[in-house]
């Protein structure tokens, strides 16, 4: 996946964005997939990644007659979740990209976490593009499937084109309020040196889409050839923690540079200290397919970057997300690797705090669960959480958790986000008293707990 001409890695895209903008159709509409249906309210609750090969992004970008200027060998996408509740998983997300799609829905213009986004990536100085998604909403659209923007734009009548400009104006004036200068894509002479591009968008008929496209990998190998640089050394981040059937606990990784193979001796950060073990399969979604979404896999014998990998080996449980593995090479020094891992180990340690009283909280991924715990730390909810785990409900979670009937017995509760609870563990929690919750959307984990917490005050 990883060849280039240029020996160039291919860029890495953070898609961002306040709730329901439209990043997963986005995405879905360039693979030609349905992700975002099969969200559990059509909401993204987990990261994930897509690779784009470079033939895919040539065919996509055809009739902008552009394809020679393909420098990179493709393009790797991470989504994230736009509710308020994944400020971890966003965070995540950009620290890890080279670049930036930010979605503006143009009926809503900017947002709660379009701010929050926008200003993360100014954080870390992330160049992005800005797509001004769904303009098929504008009132008699004529839809132009998947054509470039400009063309698309001039089959419009005058009053969806006045429209148009009368939104792209409040938009840009709301960024210009957020201290950041804007243009439509194609008018500016500017982008790189303060002014950011604006591409009209929708998901729905795929109205430039390719203009998008062609500007995301134009822009990275013509600014980032540096950054872009293929090395040898391995640079690999874990995405997620994810318990597959037949797979047992696994690890969704980013691989940013160099090579992992089958086999390779790995240390990674886990709660209780470094992971060190060996990897077992190396698997990847087909190309155009979403990481996060259970599917067929491919198996690998070695795979070079850039990619978005799901590792098995054995002892991951306690992996932590948001750290870095390493590869233990045959001159390699263990101990200072494992040092390494400590270090990574005390940052994300410090993420996860755990009191003496409040209830326990299940979930399915590390990624879910630090976004639930930030949900329940927010002042509006305010829930205290004594125990953590990942993975479905067994009885040693149920057994956990009824210690707080002693104490507190409001928090002899489980707060079960996506994951099943095994029977033996439900007969126990009815038996001893400890409350179960589950739910496949966080907040609505909330509302249930609420409603309880309500009923025991009256
Ligand atoms: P989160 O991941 O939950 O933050 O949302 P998202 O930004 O990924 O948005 P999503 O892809 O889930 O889309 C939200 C809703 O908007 C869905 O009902 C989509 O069908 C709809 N939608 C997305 N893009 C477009 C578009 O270009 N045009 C129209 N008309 N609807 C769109
Ligand atoms: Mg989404
Ligand atoms: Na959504």
């Amino acid at each position: 996946s990883g060849r280039s001409e240029y020996n160039l890695r291919s860029p890495i895209c953070c898609i961002m964005g306040h709730v329901d903008t439209g990043k997963t159709k986005l995405l879905d509409c360039i693979r030609g997939t349905n992700v975002q249906e099969g969200e559990a309210g059509g909401i993204t609750q987990q990261i994930g990644a897509t690779y784009f090969p470079a033939e895919n992004i040539r065919k996509r970008t055809k009739e902008l007659k552009a394809d020679a200027n393909l420098k990179v060998p493709g393009l790797l996408v991470i989504d994230t979740p736009g509710h308020e509740s994944f400020a971890s998983l966003r965070s995540r997300g950009s620290g890890l990209c080279d670049m930036a799609i930010l979605v503006v829905d143009i009926m809503h213009r900017l947002e709660r976490q379009t701010v929050e986004s926008l200003n993360l990536l100014k954080m870390r100085n992330t160049n992005f593009v800005i797509a001004l998604n769904k303009v098929d909403r504008l009132y008699g659209w004529k839809a132009c499937d998947n054509a470039s923007i400009v063309k698309a734009m001039k089959q419009q009548s005058r009053d969806v084109q006045s429209e148009f400009r009368m939104r792209l104006t409040q938009v840009v004036t709301e960024f210009k309020e957020q201290g950041i200068n804007t243009e439509l894509y194609y008018k500016n002479r500017d982008m790189g040196k303060g002014t950011f591009s604006i591409v009209p968008a929708s998901a729905i008929s795929g109205e430039g889409i390719p203009d998008l496209l062609l500007l995301l990998v134009q822009w990275t190998a013509k600014t980032m050839a540096e950054r872009l640089t293929y090395s040898n050394e391995v640079q690999c981040t874990v995405l997620e923690v994810k318990v597959v059937e037949g797979h047992g606990t696994t690890i969704d990784v980013i691989l940013v540079n160099g090579v992992l193979r089958d086999g390779d001796q790995i240390v990674v950060c886990g709660m209780q200290g470094p992971i060190v073990t060996s990897i077992r399969s190396l698997l990847t979604p087909d190309a155009m397919k979403e990481l996060r979404v259970k599917g067929s896999y491919e198996h690998h014998k070695e795979i070079k970057a850039v990619q978005g990998i799901k590792i098995t080996a054995q002892g991951l449980e306690h992996a932590i997300t948001g750290t870095s593995l390493y590869v233990v090479g045959p001159d390699d020094d263990m101990e200072g690797i494992k040092e390494a891992v400590k270090g990574d180990m005390r940052s994300v340690m410090s993420r996860v705090d755990k009191c003496g009283e409040g209830v326990y909280v299940q979930a399915s991924t590390l990624g879910s669960l630090e976004a639930l715990l930030e949900f329940l730390k927010t002042p509006e909810v305010n829930i205290p959480v004594s125990g953590i785990g990942i993975g479905n409900v067994h009885k040693k979670d149920v057994t956990i958790a009824s210690v707080m009937l002693e104490k507190k017995k409001e928090y002899a509760t489980i707060l079960a986000f996506d994951v099943t609870i095994a029977h033996d563990a439900k007969e126990l929690a009815d038996k001893v008293g400890v409350k179960i919750y589950t739910a496949d959307i966080i907040y609505h984990l909330f509302n249930q707990f609420k409603a309880y917490i309500d009923n025991l005050k009256e």
